[in-house]
C-alpha cells in the first residue's frame, strides 16, 4: 500500500540527459572527440534537408573528411592508449565499426548524388555512426571506461588536436585538389 498523494508525481521522474552534461568537466581528449561527434551528427541532419545534388556532394565530402580524420586519430592515438584500460571486446568492436564505416564511405565516394541508393547509403552511414558514437559515449561505454583509467586524457587531448590539424591539412588539401578537376 504505497499509494500516497505523491506517488503519481514520483512515478514519472525527469529523464536525465547524461551525455552532454554530467556536471563534471570532461578531460580534453573526451571533450574534443565528443565535439567531433556533435559536428558530424549535425551535418548528417543537415544532409536530410538538401535537394540539390551539388550541395549533397559538397556536404558529403565534408562528412567523409571529418570521419576519416576522426577515426584515424582515434585509431592512432586514443584506442591504442586505452588497450588494457578498457574492455578488450569493446575496443575490438570499435575498430570493426570504424572499418565498416570506411567501407561505406568508399562506396558512397564512388557514386554520384543522383545515383540510386546514394541518399540511402548516406542515411545508413549516419545511423551507423550514431550507433558507434553511442557505444563510445554512453554510461559504461568506451569514454566512461577511459576516464576511469590511468591515461592522462588532458595530455592526450593535445596530441589528438595536433594530429587532427595535420591530417585535416593533408587529407583536406588532397580532397580540394581532387574536386578542382
Ligand atoms: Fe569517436
Ligand atoms: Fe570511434
Amino acid at each position: 500500500m504505497a499509494a500516497t498523494g505523491h506517488s503519481a508525481h514520483a512515478s514519472k521522474p525527469a529523464k536525465a540527459r547524461r551525455t552532454r552534461r554530467t556536471g563534471r568537466r570532461d578531460p580534453l581528449a573526451v571533450t574534443m572527440l565528443k565535439k567531433d561527434h556533435r559536428e558530424v551528427q549535425d551535418w548528417f541532419d543537415e544532409y536530410e534537408q538538401l535537394d540539390k545534388e551539388g550541395e549533397k556532394l559538397a556536404l558529403f565530402r565534408k562528412i567523409a573528411l571529418a570521419l576519416k580524420v576522426h577515426t584515424r586519430i582515434e585509431e592512432e592515438i586514443f584506442y591504442p592508449a586505452e588497450r588494457g584500460e578498457v574492455e578488450d571486446d569493446m575496443l575490438d568492436e570499435a575498430y570493426v565499426e570504424h572499418d565498416g564505416a570506411k567501407k561505406l564511405i568508399a562506396e558512397i565516394e564512388a557514386m554520384q548524388p543522383g545515383d540510386e541508393f546514394y541518399d540511402a547509403k548516406v542515411k545508413v552511414l549516419g545511423e551507423y555512426i550514431k550507433h558507434h558514437v553511442k557505444e563510445e559515449e554512453q554510461p559504461g561505454g568506451l569514454f566512461a571506461q577511459a576516464k576511469k583509467g590511468d591515461e592522462d586524457l588532458e595530455a592526450m587531448g593535445e596530441r589528438l588536436k595536433a594530429r587532427k590539424e595535420e591530417l585535416m591539412a593533408e587529407m583536406g588539401g588532397a580532397a580540394k585538389a581532387k574536386s578542382a578537376h
